[in-house]
């Protein structure tokens, strides 16, 4: 396909009536949330995730509020199941318009104390997955001259989040592949946005440890259903980052990459590495310390 699409105008078409979106991670936690806002939107949606019961419950309550959605289960994690997962909704469907990779999740646990295997199943999650599916996906946008990929990130290594060394690698790695996405194929009618996220409150993995711990969300954490209508904005206005933060938590970004070392510091003084660690003791306690993998990550 040569370059056709004006700049700024290439996503605008994604989402409406006749269009398809894909959207991972949608079982539990954000993504049914992000699921709903892309079908108000027109179209047809298709939620994955690997857990076929939590996504026929989720795809029957949007089908009864009016929602145009199926599902199909997928193990991101296993080999081939990204171009197997694109394969059959575009051979069910006929495409797939948007994409919005926000399956993700991270064990919370010490780096030290996990096995380097489990260590890469975290970065095979959030970000081998993403990339495969962004992959596999392209060929089908390039060939309708539109497309737009959502990922979406999280400030974890940009604010030196505690015990997240590896998902922190991975979400950052996403929005350097966004970036360079955006770029290459912006001219072809293919966007891409990411979407990076502070702490969550309301639904997810934030929202859990929070609960798990009997803790209380704090000034610092956005509602869950910001970042389902962020995505749907960054699609419309075709925008390259959307940071999904309460304010002065914007400012706190900006400080911490112009001065990483601040990173440790702040995270002691904020409370995050005792709260962490309190949270990860209580799960070891009541799971055993084997029990919090990746396979149970963000629950
Ligand atoms: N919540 C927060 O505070 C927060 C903050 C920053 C970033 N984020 C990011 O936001 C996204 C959504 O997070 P969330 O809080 O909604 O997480 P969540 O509640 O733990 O949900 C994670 C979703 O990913 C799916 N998933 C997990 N492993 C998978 C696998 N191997 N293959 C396919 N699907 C898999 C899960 O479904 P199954 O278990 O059924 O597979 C579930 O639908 C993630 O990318 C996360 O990193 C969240």
């Amino acid at each position: 396909m040569t370059a056709t699409a004006p700049v700024g105008m290439s996503s605008s078409a994604v989402l409406g009536t006749g269009r398809v979106a894909l959207v991972t991670g949608a079982s539990r936690g954000i993504g049914p949330l992000i699921a709903r806002e892309v079908a108000r939107a027109g179209g047809h949606v298709v939620l994955s995730a690997r857990s076929a019961e939590d996504l026929r419950a989720v795809t029957s309550g949007l089908t009864a509020a009016g929602a145009d959605v199926s599902f199909l289960p997928a193990d991101l994690t296993s080999p081939g199941a990204s171009q197997a997962l694109v394969t059959e909704v575009e051979r069910r469907h006929g495409g797939i318009d948007l994409l919005v990779n926000n399956a993700g999740g991270d064990p919370l646990r010490e780096f030290h104390a996990m096995t380097i295997e489990e260590n890469l199943r975290t970065l095979e999650l959030n970000l081998v997955a993403p990339v495969a599916l962004a992959h596999a996906a392209l060929g089908g946008m390039l060939s309708r001259g539109r497309g737009h990929v959502v990922n979406i990130s999280a400030m974890a290594g940009r604010v030196a989040f505690p015990y997240t060394e590896v998902y922190a690698a991975a979400k950052d790695g996403l929005i350097g592949f966004t970036r360079v996405l955006r770029n290459d194929y912006h001219a072809r009618g293919v966007s891409a946005s990411v979407i990076i996220l502070g702490a969550i409150r309301g639904s997810g993995q934030g929202q859990r440890m929070l609960d798990e711990a009997a803790m209380k969300a704090n000034a610092f954490m956005a509602p869950a259903d910001s970042v389902a209508k962020a995505v749907v904005k960054a699609v419309r206005r075709d925008r390259a980052e959307v940071v999904v933060m309460p304010g002065p938590a914007r400012l706190l970004r900006a400080v911490m990459d112009y001065f990483p070392a601040l990173g440790p510091a702040v995270s002691r003084a904020s409370g995050a590495n005792a709260s962490m660690k309190t949270i990860i003791d209580l799960r070891e306690a009541r799971q055993g310390p084997r029990a919090s993998g990746l396979a149970s990550a963000g629950r």
